[in-house]
């Protein structure tokens, strides 16, 4: 116990650290509690910041409650809270406080779960996760993975996997398929593997967002006849835009037929085997030679912690097992599992322990639950569309995602898609709600993920008598 306060040691004494740590956990609290009163308008600007945090580095040090004061005005409050339950954009991250708790326990503790006779305790748990996770997702035995910062990095491991077991180091003919709606990570992971964009066909999804099989299957012959050397087929289960699941199963047997490595982007989806509905969309998942799912977007965790797992764990460790002269003497037996193997992190912290914790208090059932009510929050925001008689719904409600557009009435001649840009303009202005637009096929529309567990019914009628509002101020 530290009764004397120690600045070099970097050290506070007893009292300051509960009193700290008690102001923390109640600022969290209160963050919790409070978070549907706050406003979702845009946050400062680049100036006002500056003016706010830009000081000299601070030779001498300040105190603790100043400090904290400013965390929570010139920081936190100037960040859009992806947890709200009124943020319908991009992927929300609703989050849980027993995570939050977890996080600032492998804070605390401050494990290294690099190597398993440094921290075997941590390297366990992160096994045990991802094998629930291997589960949930039917695939096989022998499937293993580990936890990262989120999907971009996952998205890299896995491909990079890809690389490795498929290609070894000749890569100059390689090519990747995809559709148009693939996530961008995918993009940058090839790009940093030194495939050219050239090297990645992507085709132009079908109606319902889909990658097609006719199309895949053409290029794949026209390529081998080209000399080329067709290698890995990337699907989405879930895109971001509109929740398209590619048709999996056909994906996998022309992957098993041709010989090559079948990825699957379920970073977003992967979560809707929680429920019976998503998990009837989903056939195929337990197919993929390497798959991608995010806790921190539907699985409730706070950022960063992303998961891939290969169909074979030990594809991860041939192609990321080194083994430098400081580290022999914690190589260790097959059985201890050194997670600096399995990836790019040699020094990494405890991330899945907070999956594992809120798992243990909450259940799975309860995330049953959480996840089906997603699914179910975006089919009610589709009735209410079609009844509101003004919109269009563009893509159906599908694993918590709905895209659609004002279309006021028939008689209206005027440009839609700078109409809707103009209603999330007018939305963000406002601030009761966030959402972004996207483009589907040179259409600008309207998009909500509807993921949040604590998004009330009221929420989203209220959020669309707004849109509707705003939209018909802008057309007139
Ligand atoms: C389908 C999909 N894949 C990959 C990613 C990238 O994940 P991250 O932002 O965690 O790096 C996202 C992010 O939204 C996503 O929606």
């Amino acid at each position: 116990m530290h009764d004397h306060p120690s600045a070099e040691k970097l050290q506070l004494s007893h009292a300051q650290m509960r009193a700290l740590g008690y102001q923390v956990v109640d600022m969290i609290i209160d963050h919790y509690e409070h978070i549907s009163e706050l406003s979702l308008a845009q946050k400062a600007d680049r100036t006002t910041l500056e003016q706010r945090l830009h000081e000299p580095l601070p030779e001498q040090g300040s105190d603790i409650a100043q400090v904290l004061q400013q965390v929570q005005r010139d920081i936190f409050a100037q960040s859009m809270p992806l947890d709200h339950p009124r943020f319908f954009a991009f992927i929300p991250s609703p989050s849980n406080f027993v995570s939050v708790m977890a996080d600032a326990l492998t804070s605390g503790f401050n494990p290294f779960v690099g190597s398993w006779k440094v921290g075997p305790g941590p390297a366990e748990v992160e096994l045990v996760v991802i094998d629930w996770l291997r589960q949930l997702c039917a695939l096989p035995e022998g499937a293993g993975g580990l936890c990262v910062s989120g999907g971009s990095v996952a998205t890299l491991t896995a491909l990079t996997t890809a690389r490795h077991m498929k290609l070894h180091s000749d890569i100059r003919k390689a090519v990747i398929y995809c559709s148009d709606q693939t996530h961008s990570a995918v993009d940058r992971a090839l790009k940093l593997l030194g495939f050219s964009a050239e090297q990645l066909h992507k085709f132009r999804a079908d109606r319902h967002f889909r990658l097609p099989l006719a199309e895949l299957q053409e290029a794949i012959a026209r390529d081998r006849a080209a000399g080329k050397l067709p290698f890995c087929v990337i699907a989405n289960a879930g895109t971001t835009n509109t929740g398209a699941i590619d048709p999996l199963v056909e994906i996998a047997e022309i992957c098993q037929a041709e010989d090559l490595w079948l990825h699957i982007d379920a970073a977003h989806g992967g979560a809707a085997v929680l429920s019976e509905a998503g998990s009837a969309l989903l056939p195929g998942l337990d197919q993929a030679d390497s798959l991608v799912l995010d806790p921190h977007k539907w699985l409730f965790q706070p950022f960063e912690i992303g998961c891939v797992i290969t169909r074979q764990s030990r594809w991860l460790r041939e192609t990321f097992s080194v083994l430098p002269e400081f580290l022999r003497d914690v190589a260790g037996v097959e059985e201890e599992v050194n997670f600096r193997d399995y990836g790019i992190q040699l020094t990494r912290s405890a991330r899945a322990l907070k999956l594992w914790m809120s798992l243990k208090v909450f259940g799975l059932s309860a995330f049953r639950q959480a996840v089906t009510r997603g699914i179910k929050l975006a089919e009610y925001t589709q009735e209410h569309l079609q009844q509101a008689g003004c919109w269009e719904i563009i893509t159906p409600a599908q694993l918590g995602i709905i895209t659609f557009r004002y279309i006021h009435d028939s008689q209206f001649s005027g440009d839609l898609n700078l109409l809707n840009q103009q209603i999330v303009e007018a939305m963000l202005k406002d601030g009761f709600a966030f959402l972004t637009s996207t483009v589907l096929r040179g259409q600008t529309v309207l998009r909500l993920c509807t993921i949040n567990p604590r998004t009330t019914e009221m929420d989203i009628r209220e959020t669309l008598q707004r849109l509707e509002r705003f939209g018909r101020a802008v057309s007139s």
